[in-house]
């Protein structure tokens, strides 16, 4: 259900937000004195239907504040079942206002759909912004948009891995293709066969569905022929395979086909959009299960690309469908830069929590790291640099083989995999991000669901009008 956003400054009806300095006066007399104005300190007037929120010191507001304030008050309006809020500021920038649309439908939603009539989550209907800030008509409602595509990419990803399996992303993508014009093709296990990709076909060989990669492009450019290419990790579920996870380990891996949703996500926004570039996606789909067809560990499987790679974990199936995928890809497309979403590692998970996802980059990408960085920052989707210096290169040579899949110390797990995947994307630009700690949580922020949060998508779409 799409929000409707109205430019009014009358909220008759709707919760009606006001933001407070820390230290300015308190706009009531009715407030007490305790409440100062801390950034995120909320006070509900009910006979009012005022919110009031706290924005912290003047000096150090951040535009996020925004974001998470208009979540707390979707939060708030959904509670009391209030069907709109309305905003009451009278300087917003488009930033602030871009902020405040994005933290309330972001805020405006819950993974309920297995939930009966009484238990499903209230979803507010109307954002009013004060008259004035009808100039940001336009920016305001692409973001809608992209915030409708990451309640999609969150749906998928918090789904069961039962429903969200190979055949079902693949029908997802075949919709939104056909709905967006976006040109699709998908491989199947034949065609990779013919093709040589061993390295999906062996992590897909005990499931029931064939693996694939399915391949979007959209062309948004016409007097260009520069090509984005973006690949996204499509496991359906993760058990390890037969180097079985622990069950707590096990237990959200319905998740790790969190790139690819990502992907999924950022080519249906690239076309609604409208973005003037061309860009093609590439999702490497299959499921990692158990059985007696299931791969083993050391296994020396031979790659698309030629290369040689022995597998010391079965676990570590996704810098293998990623290889072939990257490999098959910047061989087809000849894009001019790569940019891949993984949930790759638990390594990164230990690093960076969930505050934050892993960027890997080879040197020649400098410059679109840099964006990713910036991109980063100003969606408060944020990418932090990690480094790929030589030694690190040099670890994934094999003994009985070209390459290895896992280092030989327990160490440096999250660099070692991007390590890898650098040896499969030639001599192009290539940026990986590791969302495994970004792309679910356990429990909720403001405008962050429990489970998954679509992270990445407004990332890319930022970063994919910079280049
Ligand atoms: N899907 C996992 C990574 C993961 C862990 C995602 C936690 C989300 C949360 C990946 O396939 C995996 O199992 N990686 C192993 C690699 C190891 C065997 C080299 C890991 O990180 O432990
Ligand atoms: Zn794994
Ligand atoms: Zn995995």
């Amino acid at each position: 259900m799409a929000m409707e956003i109205l430019f009014s400054d009358d909220s008759n009806g709707m919760l009606s937000v006001q933001f407070m300095n820390e230290g300015d006066k308190r706009p009531f007399n009715s407030m007490p004195e305790s409440f100062t104005g801390k950034k995120l300190e909320t006070f509900y007037l009910p006979e009012k239907g005022i919110l009031v929120i706290g924005l912290g010191k003047k000096d150090d507001f951040k535009a996020d504040y925004y974001r998470r304030a208009a979540a707390k008050a979707a939060k708030l309006a959904s509670s009391y079942k209030i069907h709109g809020v309305g905003f009451a500021a009278d300087s917003l920038s488009e930033n602030d206002a871009i902020a405040i649309v994005e933290g309330m439908l972001l805020g405006n939603y819950s993974f309920d759909k297995y939930k009966s009539d009484d238990g499903k989550f209230f979803r507010v209907r109307k954002i009013a912004l004060p008259t004035y800030a009808k100039k940001y008509h336009e920016s305001v409602q692409a973001v809608a948009k992209v915030c409708t595509n990451v309640h999609m990419v969150r749906d998928l990803v918090s789904d069961n891995s039962d429903v969200v399996t190979p055949d079902f992303l693949e029908k997802t993508a075949r919709a939104i293709a056909k709905k967006n014009r976006l040109h699709i093709t998908v491989l199947h296990e034949k065609e990779l066969k013919r093709l040589g990709m061993n390295l999906i076909l062996a992590v897909g060989q005990a499931s029931a569905q064939s693996p694939r990669i399915i391949v979007l492009e959209y062309h948004g450019s016409e007097s260009s022929h520069e090509k984005v290419m973006l690949v996204g990790k499509g496991i359906c579920f993760d058990t390890g395979g037969l180097d079985i996870k622990p069950r707590d380990s096990m237990l959200d891996m319905r998740m790790d086909m969190a790139g690819a949703a990502t992907v999924l996500g950022i080519m249906k926004s690239a076309a609604e959009l409208g973005l003037r570039k061309n860009i093609v996606g590439l999702l490497a789909v299959t499921e990692n299960l158990i059985g007696e067809k299931a791969y083993r560990p050391k296994d020396i499987i031979r790659a698309y690309s030629g290369l040689t790679v022995e597998n010391f974990d079965t676990d570590a199936e996704g810098r293998l469908v990623l290889a072939d995928t990257l490999s098959y890809g910047a061989r087809k497309f000849n894009p001019k830069l790569i940019v891949e979403f993984s949930t790759l590692t638990g390594s990164i998970v230990g690093t960076f929590g969930s505050h934050v996802a892993g960027m890997f980059g080879t040197g020649n990408a400098a410059e679109y790291k840099k964006k990713m960085y910036d991109a980063g920052m100003q969606t408060y989707e944020r990418v932090w640099e990690l480094p790929l210096f030589e030694e690190y290169l040099d670890e994934t040579a094999g003994d009985r083989s070209d390459l290895r899949s896992l280092g030989k110390t327990r160490y440096n797990g999250a660099i070692f995999g991007a390590a890898f995947l650098t040896k499969f994307v030639g001599d192009r630009p290539f940026i990986h991000i590791d969302v495994a700690g970004t792309a679910m949580i356990d429990e909720a922020k403001d405008y962050m669901p429990k489970d998954g949060t679509g992270f990445g998508v407004r990332l890319a779409i930022e970063f994919l009008k910079k280049v």
